[in-house]
């Protein structure tokens, strides 16, 4: 539905059987009961609705990843759709409560990016997302539209996540206290955060895709709880990198990158193009995880069943980038992710709480970050879109390029990444994007001014 300019979408979300694994069926959570959600496909600069109706019986809140959103539609930890009908009002803590359903506005003004939305009530992200609360959002612009890529058919988003299920076929998500404390709803006996024994890809297990011999984009997200992924092709190609690596978290690059493998982190996301010409026809090729054997090793398979005409190519400049200068910053904060005694995850010694606010950058500015952990903590800023200045007193690494909204900080290795903090004023989170980190206190506020 359109009106006055502004695109309005439906989301039901709702519990679903579905086939993931051959002949059994599983319970899922899902977007209009989809697991992954519906791919919302739109266009930059022009705003959209989205209502979302809660057919859950827990409450809900919605975050697009990677938008530019004004605070009051972000997603907010205690920003909840309860289930039911009926109330809207304010909870005890200033949480804006909405029952059965609420609008999120989204002004999209921002580039061409690949999105992705996904559940973000506080304490229980986690759990949530894993019962399949997540889906691609495309936002497409002129410049893209422009770039010879790969379009059409062969663009194709891939969301790759590790479940582990229980005999007769449930997620079988193992941290979530039975008797909830009020604090948070994961247990301390997965402070790694959790991990499934099976990867999917887009909802399936170890899928096949039949390709042509032609480039093909593919939109990389690590839509994980916690795992980390190092993607390489076996076969890799005759000649050249394995993938060509357009854009990242929130845009395309300046220039492409050749990689033959992708290192992932939680929340993360590499835009590759893929020439299935280099292979001959016949070829099947194993999409592999490096960080693993057996069957977490294991992503997904491409078949090469014809040959075919291809115009795409990824031409030597993409959109025009600028990079952030060490001198643009005007303010240089500190965050250290660390883990508390032994019972969850902290920001500089604190646990999340709603009503503190930790920064008050003010609207427009650009900041350094600098962050320091103790073990692999993928951080992730709402709002602010950054590039990484250093690695451990050092040049970024190889997949730290473009415009990004996560980083995967390294245990004992200080990053600096420089903000930019346009869009709006008001109260937004950064946390690490480990879901367990997440829901075990490892988020705090910062205040636009
Ligand atoms: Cu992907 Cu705060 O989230
Ligand atoms: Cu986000
Ligand atoms: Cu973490």
């Amino acid at each position: 539905r359109t009106q006055g300019g502004v695109d309005y979408y439906d989301i039901v979300q709702k519990p679903a059987q579905v086939e993931i694994l051959p002949g059994i069926k599983t319970e899922i959570w899902g977007y209009n009961g989809q697991f992954p959600g519906p791919t919302l496909t739109t266009r930059s600069g022009r705003p959209i609705v989205v209502r979302h109706t809660n057919e859950l019986e827990v409450p809900v809140a919605v975050h697009l990843h990677g938008g530019k959103t004004p605070p009051e539609h972000d997603g907010f930890p205690t920003d909840l759709i309860l289930p039911g009908s009926g109330w809207d009002g304010h909870d005890a803590h200033g949480g804006d409560i909405s029952r059965g359903s609420r609008e999120y506005h989204y002004p999209l003004e921002q580039p061409a990016a690949t999105l992705w939305y996904h559940d973000h009530r506080m304490d229980f992200t986690g759990p949530q997302v894993y019962h399949g609360l997540a889906g691609f959002h495309l936002v497409h612009d002129e410049a893209e539209d422009n770039l010879p890529l790969p379009k059409g058919e062969r663009d194709i988003p891939l969301l790759i996540c590790d479940r582990s299920f229980t005999a007769d076929g449930a997620f079988d998500y193992p941290a979530v206290d039975p008797s909830p404390k009020g604090e948070h709803g994961v247990t301390e006996d997965f402070m790694e955060g959790v991990l499934g024994d099976v990867i999917l890809v887009n909802g399936a297990p170890w899928p096949v895709l039949e390709v042509d011999a032609a480039r093909y984009r593919f939109r990389l997200l690590n839509a994980s709880n916690a795992r980390r992924y190092r993607l390489a092709l076996d076969p890799g190609p005759q000649s050249g990198n394995a993938f060509v690596q357009v854009g990242s978290d929130v845009g395309l690059l300046g220039r492409p990158i050749g990689h033959d493998e992708i290192q992932m982190a939680p929340a993360e996301r590499f835009d590759v193009v893929v020439d299935f010409s280099k292979f001959p026809v016949g070829t099947r090729i194993a999409m592999v995880n490096k960080l693993d054997d057996g069957d977490t090793g294991k992503v997904m398979q491409f078949h090469v069943v014809r040959k075919a005409s291809d115009n795409s190519r990824v031409p030597t400049k993409l959109v025009d980038f600028e990079p952030l200068s060490r001198s643009s910053a005007t303010v240089t904060r500190k965050f250290d992710f660390n883990q508390r005694s032994d019972d969850g995850w902290d920001i500089n010694g604190k646990t999340y709480d709603p009503e503190r606010d930790d920064a008050a950058p003010e609207l427009g500015a650009t900041e350094i970050w600098r962050f320091d952990g103790d073990a692999h903590h993928p951080v992730h800023l709402h709002l602010a879109h950054f590039q990484v200045l250093s690695r451990n007193q050092n040049d970024p690494g190889p997949y730290d390029s473009g415009w990004k909204d996560t980083i995967d900080l390294e245990s004992g290795k200080e990053m600096e990444i420089i903000a930019r903090f346009t869009g709006y004023r008001g109260r937004y989170v950064f946390h690490c994007h480990n879901l367990e980190h997440e829901d075990m206190g490892m988020m705090a506020n910062f205040r636009v001014m």
